[in-house]
């Protein structure tokens, strides 16, 4: 398979269909169950956009997402760590990924896979509130969130303010169905999107149809 950087330690890779995948951080192992390559004597997984709405966007056309090796990266609403795994591939062992999931039972997922990616420290808690973790999350050099809740761009906001650091971007998966299930969700996202350029500038809004049907990442720009 050929290879085309795209991000650190994520490229896309060509063999008949074009896939993008990312160098596995721990070799021979799989988190969801998706497909390695072995590649020049390096192990990479396939980063499937049916599965992770950063693949989604960048399988849409995104500019790459600015966090790369060595960042730390604050991650809300991990789930059992599907794209968590993808995102500490990218910021290798030199970096960290700080990854809040408020259920207990997908949390019980993402602590083992925390026990061989060294660099993802589970937060179990909410996302609104991590404060009352007790765990001290550092400023961050990206912040995503996923969060399929009525107040995601609220609480998006409030993180993004108080643990991103100065000129540093962050995106948000907007899932119109959560916020408001009578509207058109293109209202919703543009409605939603309104809300975030008060606070921050908005880079970017990519639909993640039908990768994702519903959702669009929003990318801002904290000044
Ligand atoms: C769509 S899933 C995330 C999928 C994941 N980002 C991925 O790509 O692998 C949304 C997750 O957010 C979690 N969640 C919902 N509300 C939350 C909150 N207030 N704080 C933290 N996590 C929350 C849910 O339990 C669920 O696991």
């Amino acid at each position: 398979m050929e290879l085309k950087r795209v991000m650190d330690n994520v490229y896309w890779g060509f063999n008949g269909r074009k896939r993008l995948v990312s160098l596995n951080m721990t070799p021979s192992k799989q988190v969801y169950g998706e497909e390695l390559f072995d590649i020049g004597g390096k192990e990479y997984r396939e980063w499937n956009p049916f599965r992770s709405k950063i693949s989604a966007a960048l399988y849409k056309g995104a500019k790459p997402l600015s966090f790369k090796e060595g960042d730390t990266v604050l991650y809300l609403g991990a789930s059992s760590g599907t794209t968590v795994s993808h995102v500490s591939d990218v910021v290798s062992a030199k970096g960290r990924v700080y990854a809040v999931e408020i259920s207990e039972e997908m949390g019980v997922s993402l602590v083992l896979l925390s026990e061989s990616r060294k660099n993802i420290f589970p937060i179990i808690g909410d996302a609104r509130r991590i404060e009352d973790v007790g765990i001290a999350v550092p400023a961050c050099d990206f912040l995503y969130q996923d969060i399929a809740q009525r107040d995601q761009t609220d609480i998006f906001i409030k993180n993004v303010k108080k643990f991103l650091k100065p000129g540093g971007e962050a995106a948000i998966a907007l899932k119109a169905m959560s916020i408001d299930v009578y509207s058109d969700p293109r209202k919703v996202i543009m409605e939603e999107t309104k809300k975030l350029s008060r606070s921050f500038r908005v880079v970017a809004s990519i639909d993640l149809y039908p990768y994702q049907k519903g959702h669009s990442l929003v990318i801002i720009k904290k000044g």
